[in-house]
């Protein structure tokens, strides 16, 4: 690490980190030959660090707040305000304890989203069979986002079903860009707002009463540390915030194609269920896909960190993407290996794809095990369970938009079921 924080060239890098997406931290890391540098965006000053020393910095939760630590849009389309991501200390943990208790203690819990899952994918097959061409990643966005309302017991207008998963799934696509679609995508997202705080009113009212022990009913009861319920607004965010990354999976899952696509023994060895191979397989596509490209921090107060003084208000931003293809830490990282074993684990902070040390009292995300768990569920299928042909089309991923995918969407046809 160098005596001082080096500093990028460039006044302001926004338009840079616009057009050149994943690639921008990783490419000024080996240029300046560091793994910390100090630049501007958006006219902010920012330290940029990447690694497992700066991801214990990035997750210590008593020095750092993720409050200003994102644009507002980029907030408002993902967390939002009043979320479990805006809180520190006690009354962070309170809230997310909620979340662990939801989406990696309550077994039960996990065992029926994966379920749910998978009914609502089977349910599709045969309309599959008809349609001939099929857009993987958009009937996706449909399954997924069925799969949580009815693991949620989300409130559910059958008329506005595909309009609402459309709308979930722009609130992740639209979250790396600012535009006009940003802003049809955040009235959208005010009006599904709307009605999940009625839903909360009603169940307030006792009008309306959803499965014990559902994530709705979980956080309709829910109390904070200071005993109080949550409000109707704060706890229809927190729903979104169970829905809208539950969507997000199909990111991976069209990763996953992609992968039985470009390493076609990986298909033939998941077609025999193997749960260690699975769950290898799942972990290497969630380390090499590029999906969440970095996470930022904001310092609580003035402290010094190996020698550098990082002051109150300072803007700091973690690369997880350019982390997760360190060839420090992996070797051959730009090659798919599920061999490797790479295994989400608290003390190891080099694989964090969805951030770092302890779920429990830091920012690291809750959901990591239920996207394990049903992209190795897709995994079965898709391996397993249905056959399919993937026609001639462009499957190129960009690696300069953020969020991203195969070109072409990921297209199947002649789907069956495997005889
Ligand atoms: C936090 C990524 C799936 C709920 C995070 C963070 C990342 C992330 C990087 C850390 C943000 C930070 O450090 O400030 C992802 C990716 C997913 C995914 C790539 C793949 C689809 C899920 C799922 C859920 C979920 C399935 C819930 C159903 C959350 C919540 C937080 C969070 C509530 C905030 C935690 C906190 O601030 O304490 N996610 N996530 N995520 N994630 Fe995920």
């Amino acid at each position: 690490w160098p005596p001082k924080i080096p500093r990028s060239p460039a006044f302001d890098e926004t338009l840079s980190l616009m057009r050149e997406g994943y690639g921008f931290l990783p490419r000024r890391f080996a240029d300046l030959d560091t793994p910390i540098f100090r630049t501007r965006l958006m006219l902010r000053d920012v330290i940029c660090m990447t690694g497992p020393i700066a991801a214990r910095l990035i997750y210590d939760d008593a020095r750092l707040t993720r409050v200003g630590a994102m644009p507002q849009t980029v907030l408002r389309l993902l967390q939002d305000r009043g979320s479990v991501q805006q809180l520190d200390g006690a009354a962070h943990r309170h809230r997310k304890a909620l979340f662990v208790r939801i989406l990696m203690e309550d077994k039960g819990s996990l065992d029926r989203l994966v379920a749910t899952f998978r009914r609502q994918f089977l349910e599709r097959v045969p309309d599959w069979s008809r349609m001939g061409a099929v857009a993987l990643g958009k009937e996706l966005d449909l399954i997924l986002f069925r799969t949580a309302l009815s693991w949620t017991q989300a409130p559910v207008d059958a008329d506005l079903l595909e309009d609402d998963a459309a709308l979930v799934a722009d609130m992740i696509e639209n979250a790396g860009h600012v535009g006009p679609r940003t802003f049809g995508t955040l009235f959208r997202r005010s009006l599904l707002e709307r009605r999940f705080r009625a839903a909360f009113r009603e169940i307030r009212r006792g009008k309306l009463t959803p499965m014990p022990g559902s994530p709705m009913a979980m956080l309709a009861g829910y109390r904070d540390v200071h005993g109080q319920l949550l409000s109707p607004t704060v706890a229809a965010v927190e729903l979104i915030n169970l829905i809208r990354p539950l969507v997000a999976i199909g990111r991976y899952i069209v990763f996953a194609a992609l992968r039985f696509e470009r390493h076609p023994q990986w298909k033939e060895i998941l077609a025999e269920p193997d749960a260690e191979r699975l769950t290898d397989f799942a972990e290497e596509v969630r380390r090499i896909s590029p999906f969440f490209p970095f996470v930022g921090a904001v310092a609580r107060a003035s402290f010094d960190w190996k020698g550098y003084r990082i002051r109150r208000g300072q803007w700091l931003m973690l690369d997880l993407y350019g982390s997760c293809h360190a060839g420090e830490a992996f070797r051959a990282p730009d090659e798919f290996r599920p061999g490797r074993g790479v295994r989400r684990d608290e003390a190891d902070y080099s694989f964090i794809p969805q951030g770092a040390g302890s779920t429990a009292r830091g920012h690291r995300c809750p959901g990591e095990m239920a996207t394990v768990e049903i992209l190795k569920e897709a995994a079965r299928l898709l391996a397993g369970v249905i056959d399919y042909e993937v026609p001639e089309q462009d499957l190129s991923v960009s690696l300069t938009t953020v969020p991203t995918g195969p070109t072409d969407g990921f297209i199947i046809s002649g789907v069956r079921w495997r005889g």
